[in-house]
């Protein structure tokens, strides 16, 4: 047996003026689109921007449902948005921030499981590593260059093939 430790890499800031104006307009961007965000049943509004190679922002928030799996994270709301309008373009960078009834959030908003699986669908597909901004109501900016760093051991589709 032999112990591997896996590092990640991930960049912090204290505060959003100190982040490149790229990455500060598309977080506020997804700021933004907490706006528009359906969220009853959780209260927890969550806003994506995604930033296309293009230059394209498409956004996207969390919509939930009664049927609560029925409903969508705002980055996949986002992602598939924008694979549905720019199937050909890659995808740069996505910004993640969210705000809750009753709370504020102080720690960056880090993406679920799932929507970090299709993330990685995403690089792959287009062969392009994106940034991850990540943000919560206030306090810290979260700065992430490649899916990678998110989900370590990844099932690759190089594994699919014999
Ligand atoms: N949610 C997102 O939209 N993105 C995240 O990164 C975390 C969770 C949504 C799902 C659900 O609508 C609500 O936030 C509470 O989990």
């Amino acid at each position: 047996m032999k112990k591997i430790d896996i590092t990640i890499s991930v960049q912090e800031y204290d505060k959003t003026e100190e982040l490149n104006p790229e990455d500060r307009s598309l977080l506020e961007r997804a700021k933004n689109a907490i706006g528009s965000a359906y969220a009853p049943y959780s209260a927890y509004r969550v806003g994506a921007a995604v930033l296309l190679e293009n230059g394209e922002i498409i956004t996207g928030n969390n919509q939930e449902n009664v049927a609560y799996p029925s409903g969508l994270c705002a980055e996949r709301v986002a992602l598939f948005y924008a694979a549905s309008q720019f199937p050909d373009v890659p995808v740069k960078a996505i910004a993640i921030t969210a705000k809750a009834n009753g709370f504020v959030i102080e720690t960056p908003v880090t993406p679920c499981g799932s929507c970090r699986q299709v993330m990685a669908e995403t690089e792959n597909r287009f062969k392009n590593k994106m940034k991850l901004v990540m943000m919560g109501e206030k306090g810290k900016v979260q700065v992430i260059d490649g899916v990678e760093n998110i989900l370590p051991l990844m099932f690759h589709a190089e594994k699919l093939k014999k």
